[in-house]
């Protein structure tokens, strides 16, 4: 199985999580950072898993990049997942969460969503991830290959 996990990371913990689920996932696996993808060339793959800090609301702008280039032929008809880092709380729901616009991106471009898109908590702007992040980052991973 070749799986692709493109992330971005500011302050490390998106990446930590990106590495997390490459590690649960046997097979060909790339974890590389948005900025060194280029999306318009891209090697086939059963699986493209993407994921970014929320930053306002939204992805960081390499992942956005990274999506608007993504050419739908790379991702019609294979799996896509996406997940985010964020803070908890009510406040910031109110801007809404990265994870969901990546989602929505990999669905616009004919891509199955399996399973549903994952948060991942910091409990600071900086980190550190909330205690059992990286464990769930890994059960999750085996959920997506099943
Ligand atoms: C400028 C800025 C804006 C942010 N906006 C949000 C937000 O809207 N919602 C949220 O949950 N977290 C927000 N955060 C927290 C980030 O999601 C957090 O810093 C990120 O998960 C850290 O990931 P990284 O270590 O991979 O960079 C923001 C952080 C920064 C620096």
């Amino acid at each position: 199985m070749r799986v692709l996990i493109v992330y971005d990371s500011v302050y490390g913990n998106t990446e930590q999580i990106a590495k997390a689920i490459g590690g649960a996932i046997d097979g060909e696996v790339r974890v590389v950072r948005a900025s060194e993808v280029d999306a318009a060339r891209m090697e086939p793959v059963d699986i493209i898993i993407v994921g970014s800090p929320t930053l306002g609301g939204r992805p960081s702008q390499p992942i956005q990049e990274f999506l608007d280039k993504l050419p739908a032929t790379s991702v019609k008809g294979i799996k896509v997942a996406a997940f985010d880092t964020r803070y908890s709380g009510k406040f910031v729901k109110i801007f809404g969460f990265a994870a969901e616009k990546i989602a929505a991106s990999l669905e616009a471009k004919g891509g199955t969503p399996v399973p549903t898109q994952r948060a991942f908590i910091v409990t600071g702007k900086k980190g550190p991830l909330k205690e059992g992040e990286l464990e769930r980052a890994a059960s999750w991973a085996k959920e997506i290959v099943k």
